[in-house]
């Protein structure tokens, strides 16, 4: 499996961040930057990182299951988390993880047809004291509301030229 020079730039600096012997503790990072490149945790990827690491892919398939960043199936260009957990619950998370379904026509864990968008319900954040929090990629958004949402989801898609949902 190939990789652009930028990613196998990380893999190197990361492996040598542990002393030898303890490479392993790379698996994470690898896991995350690979899957900005390639989209998703593919089995090919899994085999790929289990060989730099001298580890087998059954511990490197045991971490993407247990990690709900790591995905196994592509996500959208712009990937939505709504945290719906306790804190955000009660100051209106699933109302607006509602709201996501309904302006973008999806559900929990799917995409758009144009591969624009993805939504997950997701467990805490760590931004309770900012509830109700989302994502988006790596962004953190806070005290969202629907209207907040709405004007979010629009500035995603005028950077990106899509028409409007
Ligand atoms: S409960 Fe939503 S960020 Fe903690």
């Amino acid at each position: 499996m190939t990789f652009s020079p930028e990613l196998e730039a990380r893999f190197d600096k990361l492996m040598r961040s542990y002393p030898p012997g303890r490479e392993r503790s790379a698996l994470i990072p690898m896991l995350l930057y690979a899957q900005d490149e390639t989209g998703a945790v593919t089995s090919a990827l899994v085999a790929e990182i289990a060989r730099r690491l001298s580890i087998t892919p059954l511990e490197v398939d045991e971490v993407v299951s247990y990690y709900s960043m790591l995905r196994r199936k592509p996500a959208g260009k712009h990937h939505l988390q709504i945290c719906t957990n306790v804190s955000c619950l009660v100051c209106g998370g699933r109302e607006l993880f509602e709201h996501a379904s309904r302006r973008l026509g999806i559900g929990n864990k799917e995409v758009t047809a144009d591969g624009q968008f993805s939504l997950e319900e997701v467990e805490c954040l760590g931004a309770c004291s900012w509830a109700p929090a989302m994502m988006a990629g790596y962004d953190y958004h806070h005290q969202m509301t629907p209207e907040k949402l709405d004007r979010l989801i629009d500035s995603l898609e005028k950077k990106h030229g899509r028409d409007a949902v």
